[in-house]
């Protein structure tokens, strides 16, 4: 079978392409760029030939933060939807978290992960294993074995490492395997017992908050940990102006740090919980608007390298409660891509800075063969629309939960069709 793409743009900034071409796919792979290619030149009958003017073509986009819930929390999310929702956001391939029930932390579960994920056959699922056994921050896992099974990276998301001597242990042992270790930064000291975000809202609303501090601390320790081990390590959803300040100056003095944001740390700010809306309730929390502005100088500049959702799907058993019990995340696989294609229409990031941060280096992080279009790689792409207006509405989510706080929200620009190995596993209909 023969997919001919006819007449999109081709952006790919592994190669600094920013074209438009035709580019035909072959046997689940990139097999031919250029202009005017046409379906009787290859002579075949099995040729799809599909019109792309004016859409954006693109290397798949990759998430390299998901929770999918399986094993579990079914109810919240399975791997089967989790998966169909990221296809239907643009993304070809995601990474998730091992905050699962049970814990990955272990190869059972990352084989259970990768053979359900196999099943589905929709999105490629990366399963990033743990740190810790139970994520508890006291035992390292087996990191050898747990790469053997599969896992692309380590990560004891949902909780920090706050043992020093652990998260050098975790550095040092992941190095050697060429490995990441991805990094939940939360001083527990200063976050335990917060809500949201500290400043006037929280003040006025009665809420106890969580400082930037709680987080920045913790970003700075691992920048000193990778610079004393030389090893490199990565900074999960950065929210703060102090933490975009610090990978700065790591990075300028050549320190191995990469860092991710997601979009509602450039969208929202904490003035999105004064009606106390549990579905903006996150961990980190929603900043405010000098933090706001200084994650998107930080993506422009290069000092946040990716955008990642976190998508963080939950129940209305959780989000439905009083505040200060609900369960922090936001639902954002589908939501993602339009969020970011903002920043383009902003002129904060250019296309192909957007493309870099949504694919290019992820694959770069997570070491995966994925993220490029060059001739012989898998066919993973993603077709957008840039000006497609619609309107955000969880009740057609494919993802099982709901809780977005972009409910209603008019947006512009989609993933139109998405390619995963050559067959398009989604489609705008
Ligand atoms: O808000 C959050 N939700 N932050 C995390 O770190 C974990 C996540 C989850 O798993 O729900
Ligand atoms: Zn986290």
């Amino acid at each position: 079978m023969k997919l001919l793409l006819k007449g999109g743009r081709i952006i790919d900034p592994s190669q600094n392409i920013d074209a438009e071409m035709d580019l035909l796919i072959e046997n689940g792979k990139i097999a031919k760029m250029g202009r005017d290619l046409s379906a009787s030149e290859n002579n075949s009958t099995t040729v799809e030939t599909l019109d792309l003017r004016n859409a954006l073509i693109v290397p798949g986009l990759i998430d390299m933060h998901t929770h999918l819930r399986e094993p579990g929390h079914e109810y919240k999310e399975t791997i089967q939807t989790g998966s169909e929702a990221a296809v239907a956001g643009g993304f070809t391939s995601i990474a998730c978290m091992p905050n699962t029930n049970p814990i990955n932390d272990n190869r059972s579960v990352t084989d259970f992960i990768l053979k359900q994920a196999g099943i589905c056959n929709m999105a490629n699922v990366y399963p990033i294993a743990a740190i810790s056994k139970m994520s508890e921050g006291k035992i390292l896992s087996e990191f050898g074995d747990l790469k053997d099974a599969g896992a692309v990276a380590f990560s004891d998301d949902g909780n920090p490492v706050t043992n020093s001597r652990l998260m050098r242990n975790a550095l040092e042992y992941a190095h050697p395997l060429d490995m990441t270790v991805i990094s939940h930064c939360e001083v527990l000291d200063l976050s335990t017992g917060g809500t949201m975000n500290e400043g006037s809202v929280s003040t006025e609303l009665g809420l106890q908050g969580i400082p930037n501090v709680a987080e920045s601390i913790m970003v700075e320790r691992d920048i000193a940990l990778a610079d004393y081990t030389n090893t490199s390590v990565h900074i999960a959803h950065v929210s703060t102006a102090e933490s975009v300040r610090a990978i700065r100056a790591a990075k300028a003095r050549g320190v191995h740090v990469t860092a991710e944001t997601a979009p509602h740390y450039f969208t929202l700010t904490d003035e999105a919980l004064r009606e106390f809306s549990t579905n903006a309730k996150v961990y980190p929390p929603l900043r405010n608007m000098k933090d706001v502005e200084s994650i998107k100088e930080g993506l422009k500049d290069g000092t946040i390298d990716v955008i990642a959702s976190d998508h963080a799907p939950h129940s209305s058993i959780e989000k439905d409660v009083e505040f200060e019990y609900a369960a922090s995340g936001i639902n954002g696989l589908e939501t993602s891509l339009s969020l970011s294609l903002k920043l383009v229409d902003d002129d904060i990031l250019t296309f192909h800075q957007l493309i870099e941060k949504m694919s290019t280096n992820p694959a770069r992080i997570l070491k995966i063969n994925k993220g490029t279009l060059t001739i012989g790689s898998d066919a993973d792409l993603t077709i957008i629309d840039t000006q497609k207006s619609w309107t955000v509405n969880v009740n057609i989510f494919r993802s099982k939960s709901k809780n977005s706080p972009f409910q209603g929200w008019k947006l512009k620009g989609k993933a139109i069709m998405t390619i995963v190995g050559g067959e398009i596993k989604y489609k705008e209909t």
